[in-house]
């Protein structure tokens, strides 16, 4: 039998739960039924036009061959420019690895840094990706209870700190909260992890996506001594709206760049060539689509937090384009099954997020949505409260 040949790894794999409920969100509307999905994870503008432009110009050009496997160098040196001019982070080519999207860039990240046993810390509530990569590369996740404002709970992070510590991954803007840690919290998140030597992998792909005039901190600019320790990632998908030509980026201390890029060119080589030329484009030309975008999201995020019922629960978010929320007293699973079933509101639950109780909804969806969904929402809550 095909299914015992398995490997263990695979076996102990969750499939994402995201795509789960935009499985059964997406039958029930084949069904003629009025869903609406607030489980996406991207957003909902198309990719500039003139990034559009450039891929096909790539391609009637011919460039459509192997590249250098870590990604062709003016891309890599447009990502330094990228980190200087919007991090204050200065980092050579070499130390920059493009991969096919974020999420790849972290897999190679663990597959880099782990070997069996090793313990990576992950704060909940956290990236439903993050265990199963770590577990897939043979490490073991630690995870870092969160305080009342749904960030780290820095007296748990420290007391959870072994020997076998080898990373924290770090996500600001957070998804599925959309917390922004502030630059006193990464200045103490950034001690710890120096004292004892951690890797803090920093997934900062919601960088720009950024509420009420704050800016991002990456917590590799914070001093020389934390920046040697911390992987950041960043990638195109969420900012430039470019989900689906999957590229991501990586900027390390070079030995480890070089471990990463080893285990890239021995297994998927290049991110694919013209989509390079395209990213290139978007990281270096005028960015003043990204405000549109964002003061777009924030008037979303504004409507539904003026509008919310106080009988909800919920983290503020103040950077991506998700609010995690609670009503009543039931299992994430039963929440997000109810409000499917009797309010056509496809939804996460948290459970996958290491927020049991708890739903995610996304707001990358139109006004019109966002109104109907709130109403749906407050509805249930009144309903559930009785
Ligand atoms: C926190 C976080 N990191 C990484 C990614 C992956 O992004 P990419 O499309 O670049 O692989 C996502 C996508 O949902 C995400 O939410």
């Amino acid at each position: 039998m095909i299914a015992d040949k398995i490997s263990v790894r695979a076996k102990n794999i969750k499939p994402s739960s995201t795509l789960a409920v935009n499985k059964k969100a997406a039958e029930m509307i084949a069904a003629g039924e009025k869903v609406i999905n607030l489980s996406v994870g991207e957003p909902d503008f198309d990719t500039p036009d003139f990034v559009k432009q450039v891929a096909i110009k790539a391609l009637n050009e011919g460039f459509t061959k192997y590249t250098d496997s870590s990604g062709i160098k003016p891309l890599r040196q447009a990502i330094c420019e990228k980190f200087k001019r919007d991090n204050n982070l200065v980092y050579e080519p070499d130390q920059i690895v493009v991969s096919c999207g974020a999420k790849h860039s972290l897999f190679n990240i663990m597959l880099a840094i782990c070997d069996d046993g090793d313990e990576i810390i992950i704060p909940a509530p956290y990236w439903v990706s993050y265990p199963e990569m770590v577990k897939l590369a043979g490490g073991k996740c630690v995870i870092c209870r969160y305080n009342e404002h749904f960030k780290m709970d820095i007296e748990h992070f420290k007391s959870i700190i072994t020997k076998r510590t080898k990373a924290l991954i770090l996500n600001s803007p957070s998804n599925p909260t959309g917390i922004v840690y502030t630059r006193q919290e990464l200045e103490q998140i950034a001690e710890i992890a120096c004292k004892h030597g951690i890797i803090v992998v920093s997934d900062e792909v919601y960088e720009k996506l950024i509420y009420d005039a704050q800016k991002h901190v990456s917590i590799a600019s914070l001093g020389d001594e934390i920046k040697k320790l911390t992987v950041v990632v960043n990638g195109v998908s969420k900012t430039y709206a470019m989900t689906g030509w999957r590229i991501g980026y990586l900027a390390a201390e070079l030995p480890l760049a070089k471990a990463i890029a080893n285990i890239q060119s021995q297994t998927t080589s290049n991110p694919t060539s013209f989509v390079q030329k395209a990213a290139l484009e978007a990281i270096s030309a005028d960015q003043s689509f990204i405000g549109k975008m964002v003061e777009e999201f924030e008037r979303r995020r504004d409507y539904i937090l003026s509008n919310i019922s106080p009988l909800i629960e919920y983290c503020r978010p103040a950077g991506a384009f998700y609010l995690l929320m609670k009503i009543g007293n039931m299992s994430s699973t039963q929440l997000a099954q109810k409000l499917l079933e009797e309010e056509k509101l496809a939804t996460v639950p948290g459970d996958d997020f290491g927020a049991d109780g708890f739903v995610r909804i996304s707001f990358a969806t139109d006004m019109e949505n966002i109104k109907e969904t709130v109403k749906r929402l407050n509805r249930f809550a009144e309903r559930i409260k009785k």
